[in-house]
């Protein structure tokens, strides 16, 4: 049986998730060591407490990890090296997440870690599954190749102010009141509400029956996107038309969202190219061992208006930036 763990690296802290992680880790008494690339994308976050630390280094670096690592019970990897506004590039991704996933395990072993947590994303190989989602599998994989426990949590779109899939939803509802979109608009996923993921990856960490385990983690529907667009619409009060067209493919669609919403490229393309993909959870095993109230679709984007009513610069994430 694992320990409890109380010293935690938290990678991804500039990022969607991991900067609103940072906060409920502090309320919970766990002390975290941020690992981050560059200071300046740190938000007020960092003036909550002294149980904070920050630590400048970069996933590529096998040293810079070791450093980081040092006396560290646990580890929650939040990292995905996506991005970019190239389109012909966007793929490089890929190479980058393998090689900082061994980095990261490597390093754990070295530095004699008790935990990992890791959120991926859901969606089964060999399903036809898109690259971008068959790379989260793999560097799931990778953590869990190692001695150190792995607890892996893979997730559909987390949706929240400052996310990608949700900034992209709500551009594109906002913009277009008729909506030409191909057929992925009606493949079932099981999206989560950002505040239940950061509950779990806390439980997870509070948990020691979590640990080495794989956990799919969803919100309380199956809802397909273009569910998803009309509840936007009606929280909105917007009167708008969807329709789905047989010849957009994901890759045609990409562009064209790219051009409507500031996500960039290297965002968009890999996510809309894995919205072909069935992505529900396999069971719902971890709803016993971390049990939260789960936050439906209509009161997550309701939470996520609230949140960007506030402005350019009040959210908790770097990608606030999405909203200039
Ligand atoms: N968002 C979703 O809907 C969703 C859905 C399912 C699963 N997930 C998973 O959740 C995790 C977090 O996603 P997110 O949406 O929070 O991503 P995000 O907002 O894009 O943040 C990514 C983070 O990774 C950091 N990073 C990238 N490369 C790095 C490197 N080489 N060394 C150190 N840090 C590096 C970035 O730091 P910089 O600020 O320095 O760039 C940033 O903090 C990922 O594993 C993702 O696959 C997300």
């Amino acid at each position: 049986m694992a320990e409890v763990v109380r010293k935690v690296l938290l990678t991804g802290v500039t990022g969607f998730v991991g900067g609103r992680l940072l906060p409920m880790l502090q309320d919970q008494g766990f002390h975290t060591r941020c690992l981050v690339r560059s200071t300046h994308r740190l938000r007020g976050s960092l003036e909550r407490g002294p149980q904070v630390e920050v630590h400048k280094g970069d996933l590529l670096d096998r040293e810079d990890l070791l450093r980081a690592l040092e006396g560290r019970d646990a580890a929650v990897y939040l990292v995905h090296s996506m991005g970019g506004r190239s389109v012909l590039h966007y793929m490089d991704y890929i190479e980058r997440d393998i090689r900082a996933a061994e980095n990261f395990m490597w390093a754990a072993e070295q530095a004699g870690l008790k935990r990992i947590v890791y959120l991926g994303g859901l969606g089964e190989m060999g399903d036809n599954l898109s690259p971008h989602l068959a790379s989260r599998q793999q560097v799931g994989e990778i953590l869990q190749s190692g001695s150190v426990r792995t607890t892996v949590l893979r997730a559909a779109n987390i949706i929240g102010a400052g996310g990608a899939p949700f900034e992209m939803l709500r551009y594109l509802v906002e913009r277009l009141p008729v909506m030409l979109c191909p057929r992925w608009i009606d493949t079932p996923g099981e999206p989560i509400a950002v505040q239940n993921v950061i509950e779990y990856i806390a439980g997870c960490l509070g948990e020691p029956a979590t640990a080495g385990g794989n956990f799919d983690i969803g919100g309380p529907e199956i809802i397909t996107y273009r569910q998803l667009m009309l509840i936007y619409a009606r929280v909105r009060g917007l009167k708008r038309l969807v329709f789905s067209v047989p010849v957009l493919t994901p890759y045609l669609s990409s562009f064209w969202i790219n051009l409507m919403t500031p996500v960039p490229a290297g965002v968009v393309m890999p996510l809309v190219e894995g919205l072909k993909n069935k992505v529900v959870c396999r069971d719902h095993r971890i709803r016993d061992l971390v049990p939260l109230r789960l936050i439906s679709m209509q009161e997550a984007i309701c939470e996520a208006l609230a949140e960007v009513s506030l402005g350019p610069g009040k959210l908790p994430s770097r990608q606030a930036c999405f909203l200039d």
